[in-house]
């Protein structure tokens, strides 16, 4: 079979064969298709989009190009949660063991910080000594112990999306809903879990800008998911606002700290037992959300999240007495202070713009090769619907270096706006499609 023939047909609108797209993916992968016309056929599928049946057809032909990982002979249910990426959402953090506190077990593969949104890797590798890097043994053994494990993807897993992904992100192909929901659920389907939760992020701040595309994208995730053997619960929540009161590596360390301590932001708070309490019922732990989340709610008023949070910590070789000491102080020493142009409320904080800020200050980055720095970003003192005088204090801002804050600051100061009347309150979880 010819790649330019399969281009062409998709080029004018046709439904692929299972066959034809196989030629494109495994010819990719074995080096027989060339990344010319690989890009072609990614910019036709942008274009025409994928039906159901091809969009399925390529997630699996992208989970059969690498091995999955064997969760046998451990004891589940596994469940597990992805977001489709935002900024200061720190939930894998806190959800985690608070899942595993309510018997749910946790097999966590999570990404790095990419473009404007934060990466769960790269804010724990800022607790002193801890590893992302797990073998499989490690990861099937720490789960079986603790309830849950936290690693990077590992080179065997669907090498198909390595590739594909990085190809997408220099062809401005990677804003398409079939072929986010292949990679996305080649990687999930691959790690092991039976049940899924996806956090599919709306608005300004997301990938998916508004509620309708956030919800192809969740119906497309759950469909597909659905269609291999997986209970699956997509929620759409808004990424229009930061999430919580810190945006950084370490800073949003010690933010989940705070809420497996029962301190934790609000709409933290809301967004993460909302997710918690879905894999609960996916699990078949709890009989509906309510009866899961007064179980999450437990697991942090009981201390038991917050100990399992410890005990991985540091079974994954960090260092609880370093981390613990520096909460509140382990700051950069290049700060500066966003202060209210103006009295009145502060209508919002613009997601978006502090995440790409975020890149500038060190938090983020553009190509998955530059390094992140662990001692800065955001705290925020006033968030979307504050009262403030002029002058008032909204944000202590960090920085790696001084002309890090200078290249930030022009977006740290647009991200805020403040006007005289109260913002109408919006709904933080926005849509929730189940397939259980
Ligand atoms: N995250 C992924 O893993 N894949 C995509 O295509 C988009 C976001």
């Amino acid at each position: 079979m010819r790649a330019v023939d399969v281009i062409m047909k998709k080029r004018d609108g046709g439904e692929l064969s299972r066959d034809e797209i196989a030629a494109i993916v495994n010819g990719y992968v074995s080096g027989e298709v060339p990344e010319y016309q690989v890009s072609a056929w990614l910019m036709a599928v942008f274009f025409r989009g994928m039906s159901f049946r091809e969009t399925a057809d390529l997630t699996d032909l992208m989970l059969r190009s690498g091995s999955t990982m064997d969760l046998s002979g451990i004891a589940g249910p596994f469940v597990d949660k992805h977001s489709t990426g935002g900024v200061g959402d720190k939930v894998s953090l806190v959800l985690a063991p608070i899942a595993a506190a309510c018997g749910v077990r946790v097999p966590m593969m999570s990404g790095r910080a990419l473009g404007h949104t934060g990466g769960t890797l790269d804010k724990l590798e800022s607790i002193p000594g801890y590893t992302t890097r797990l073998d499989e043994k490690r990861f099937r053994e720490y789960i079986g112990r603790d309830g849950f494990a936290m690693t990077g993807q590992t080179d065997a897993i669907v090498p198909a999306d390595k590739r594909l992904y990085s190809l997408r992100d220099v062809t401005a192909t990677v804003e398409s809903v079939p072929l986010i929901t292949a990679s996305i659920l080649s990687k999930k389907v691959a790690e092991g879990a039976e049940a899924l939760v996806f956090d599919v992020k709306s608005g300004p701040g997301a990938f998916m800008k508004t509620v309708d595309d956030a919800e192809r994208l969740a119906s497309s995730l759950v469909r597909t998911g659905q269609a291999m053997g997986k209970r699956i619960v997509g929620v759409i929540t808004d990424m229009t606002e930061p999430l919580g009161d810190k945006v950084g590596n370490f800073l949003e360390v010690e933010e989940s700290i705070d809420c497996l301590e029962g301190r934790g932001p609000a709409d933290l708070m809301e967004v993460t037992y909302r997710l918690s309490a879905w894999m609960l019922v996916a699990a078949g732990v709890a009989k509906d959300v309510d009866a899961a989340t007064r179980l999450c709610e437990e697991a942090v008023s009981s201390g038991r999240a917050l100990e399992l949070f410890m005990r991985n910590v540091r079974t994954q070789g960090g260092d609880v007495d370093r981390m613990t000491a520096m909460r509140g102080s382990f700051r950069s020493k290049h700060v500066r202070e966003l202060r209210a142009p103006a009295s009145g409320y502060v209508r919002s904080i613009d997601a978006y713009k502090i995440g790409l800020a975020g890149v500038y200050l060190g938090v983020g980055r553009n190509k998955t090769s530059d390094p992140v720095a662990p001692d800065v970003g955001f705290v925020f003192e006033r968030r979307k619907g504050a009262a403030v005088a002029k002058g008032d204090l909204v944000a202590t801002v960090y920085g790696k270096d001084a002309a890090s804050l200078d290249a930030a600051w022009p977006l740290v100061t647009e991200a805020l706006s403040v006007g005289p009347d109260a913002p109408a309150a919006s709904p933080l979880v926005i849509k929730e499609i189940t397939a259980l």
